[in-house]
């Protein structure tokens, strides 16, 4: 039986430990910092998640035989890099193949070298030449920041002065830090979006189903966008997922692999689907969230010798099953949520929720304070539901919602509609 240390206190992360908890091969499961979901499967250890040497030691002390990274921020600080210097197996990207995720600038390139197919863009760090080419350009257009900022660098513009806004914000307030450095301006596209994941070794890619993320915290695309509120199954034909393989994703692959670097771990693109084909919006380079609460329902074979197949560039001598029935998860966050929210709220109802059939609640921004269980983030909870039809997931999801209190407790109420529509 394998220690497992999963790196992540999100949904994420407590949908990875209940999926590595049904592991025949999985024994002690530790989770760094957890949350009050985590901690009823496996044991929540308080270590400062930027401290990445104090995390290969707590390894070491262990005897982890693998660990599983979640965050963007852990990968971009070179984690994968610092456990495998000291012998430690770790599923992830390394530092430098990260890039594709944490700037924004070095994945433009990349997806220009590679003839991967993407919205015109410019990118500046001159505060007056962005704004003279976003003038020459018009709106809708988009503004970006290069560096991780949260899934809140992006900004649509409907407007020239919202452009200017966000211009000035980014680039003259410095609203992101040093993420706001290089900002990139580009085409807004218009389209289907889909995200899709792909398993990668370093030569071999193995896509997950597709998903559809709902980003703004607003109903219909409204308001702010937030690490994602929802997400929903989606059905691309198998002739579409191929072309996105094709265009979008072996190409990362094979050249980071001619590099010399190969890029091992979850490669996610964001895509949109316009009239003149697909579009890669931007590259993720770990499991999205909330897309793996959805993910590890529906997938069918042990994570464990996924992630081990990966890791020792065995990934095209598995086979990877996955449930073909729709699945959802609708987020329920904190009111606030992403601006500024109170937490300390207690959480009830979660028991008899869970009793609806096919709905498994999965654990965000909880923790238990003296035995109860109180919200503790922005996006508390991610509650998933399979169904025959994705109405029928929906209906069970906010059934069980709808039997949830805490103070301020938010969601959006359209998951899905507008694929249905
Ligand atoms: P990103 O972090 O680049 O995926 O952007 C976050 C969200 O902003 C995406 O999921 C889209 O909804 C939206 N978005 C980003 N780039 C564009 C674009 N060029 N045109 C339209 N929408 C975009
Ligand atoms: N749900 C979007 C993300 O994880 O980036």
């Amino acid at each position: 039986m394998k220690k497992i240390l999963v790196i992540g206190s999100g949904g994420r992360e407590h949908a990875l430990v209940w999926k590595l908890s049904q592991s025949p091969k999985v024994g002690e499961i530790f989770v760094v910092n957890g949350n009050g979901g985590s901690c009823t499967l496996a044991t929540n250890v308080s270590i400062n998640i930027d401290k990445i040497n104090d995390l290969v030691d707590f390894a070491k002390e262990n005897e982890i035989a693998i660990t599983i990274v979640g965050p963007d921020n852990s990968l971009a600080d070179g984690i994968v890099d610092e456990f495998q210097k000291n012998g430690l197996k770790i599923f992830g990207p390394s530092k430098y193949v990260t890039q594709i995720e944490s700037s924004k600038s070095f994945a433009k390139k990349m997806m220009i070298d590679e003839n991967i197919p993407t919205a015109r863009f410019k990118i500046f760090s001159d505060y007056q030449k962005a704004l003279n080419y976003v003038l020459e350009q018009g709106a809708p257009i988009v503004i970006k920041v290069s560096g991780l900022a949260f899934g809140k660098g992006v900004y649509i513009c409907k407007t020239i002065q919202e452009a200017e806004i966000a211009l000035k914000e980014t680039m003259l307030d410095r609203k992101h830090g040093d993420a706001g450095n290089e900002v990139i301006v580009e085409e807004f596209l218009e389209g289907q979006e889909v995200s899709v994941h792909a398993f990668s070794d370093g030569i071999t890619t193995m896509l997950f189903p597709p998903v559809q993320d709902h980003k703004t915290i607003f109903a219909g695309n409204q308001g702010p966008n937030t690490g994602g509120m929802g997400t929903v199954s989606m059905s691309l034909s198998p002739e579409m997922m191929i072309e996105i393989k094709k265009q979008v994703i072996d190409p990362i692959i094979n050249a980071f692999q001619k590099n010399g670097k190969p890029f091992i771990g979850v490669l996610y693109p964001g895509l949109i689907i316009t009239a003149e084909g697909i579009k890669a919006l931007e590259f993720n380079a770990r499991l999205g969230d909330p897309e793996t609460q959805s993910y590890m329902r529906l997938l069918k074979t042990d994570l464990i010798d996924i992630v081990e197949a990966c890791i020792e560039g065995r990934l095209s001598k598995i086979e990877i099953e996955w449930n073909t029935t729709p699945c959802v998860c609708v987020v329920v966050s904190s009111g606030g949520y992403p601006g500024e929210y109170k937490t300390g709220f207690p959480i009830y109802g979660i028991d008899q929720a869970e009793k609806i059939p096919e709905v498994v609640i999965f654990h965000a921004g909880t923790s238990f304070e003296n035995g109860k269980l109180m919200t503790s983030g922005g996006r508390v909870l991610g509650v998933t539901a399979k169904g025959e039809t994705i109405e029928i997931a929906l209906k069970r999801a906010y059934k069980a919602i709808s039997l949830i209190k805490f103070e301020g407790m938010y969601f959006r109420e359209d998951i899905g509609r507008a694929l249905q529509q």
